[in-house]
């Protein structure tokens, strides 16, 4: 049936297929005997008349969620949006979009001919946000366009589905802080991003955020297979308002560097 619980849990076994270490912090936790709850997904698309970040969330939508707040990041040449759901424990949804008419002429060419491939029915489907790619690419191309932006690089390469899961620190019984917590996930064997520091954000921001680095997938290309980076998981801690609720936004300048854990080294 199409419900809300039946959109996520299809998001994350799509998410965990491609990125199993995700699936191994997850289970890390629970055999330390912690309830894992998912602050937010992240989804990403170019913008096109017919593909958009209001695509991406129309099935949110439907199920209850509605649009809280919209941001803009400059340098990344990103808009996006995060969405809430009426009961506060399904997870926060937040969805960029590349301007990519913001780009060079070539990559803008390469990404118009990918979204012209697109069967447009195929984007009334519930399951978009977890479909994958719908159109055919070529390693040649994902490489200009990695030279200009990571981010359309990305989308071009793996399409619609799960950037990235985000556990609630503040739902984890062992560890408040998110220094200790960090040190934990590394002590397992797992490394974390180091750009812009381990720690993004601070607790002025209401919002501290660390991830792992994003792991290597073989993704086949018309012009043969390629070891790329697709995703990695996040951590988030969050700080109460002065009415004593947790901050449920997000902070551009620490969103950036955490777009730069899917950065090729
Ligand atoms: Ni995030």
């Amino acid at each position: 049936m199409d419900t809300l619980d039946s959109l996520l849990n299809k998001l994350w076994s799509d998410y965990i297929s491609l990125n199993p270490q995700a699936k191994d912090i997850y289970d890390l936790l629970r055999k330390e005997g912690e309830t894992v709850v998912n602050d937010h997904i992240a989804l990403r698309t170019f913008i096109n008349p017919e593909i958009n970040k209001e695509k991406l969330a129309e099935s949110f939508l439907g199920c209850g969620y509605r649009v809280v707040s919209d941001y803009d990041f400059k340098k990344k040449k990103l808009n996006a949006f995060h969405l809430e759901h009426e009961n506060q424990s399904k997870p926060k949804v937040f969805i960029s979009e590349l301007r990519n008419h913001q780009l060079s002429k070539e990559a803008q060419s390469i990404i118009n001919e990918a979204v012209r491939e697109v069967d447009q029915k195929s984007l009334d489907d519930f399951y978009l946000t977890s479909s994958g790619r719908p159109w055919s690419a070529n390693h040649q191309s994902y490489q200009k366009l990695l030279k200009e932006s990571e981010y359309a690089a990305w989308v071009y390469a793996f399409g619609f589905r799960a950037n990235h899961f985000t556990v609630l620190i503040n739902s984890l019984k062992q560890w408040g802080d998110i220094t200790d917590f960090n040190h934990f996930i590394k002590s397992n064997g797992f490394p974390l991003n180091q750009s812009g520091g381990e720690t993004k954000g601070s607790p002025a921001d209401l919002l501290e955020q660390s991830s792992t680095m994003a792991n290597e997938v073989l993704v086949e290309f018309d012009d043969g297979s390629h070891q790329i980076p697709y995703c990695f998981y996040e951590f988030a801690k969050r700080y109460p308002l002065p009415n004593g609720d947790l901050f449920q936004g997000f902070v551009t300048s620490s969103a950036n560097k955490i777009f730069e854990s899917t950065d090729v080294n």
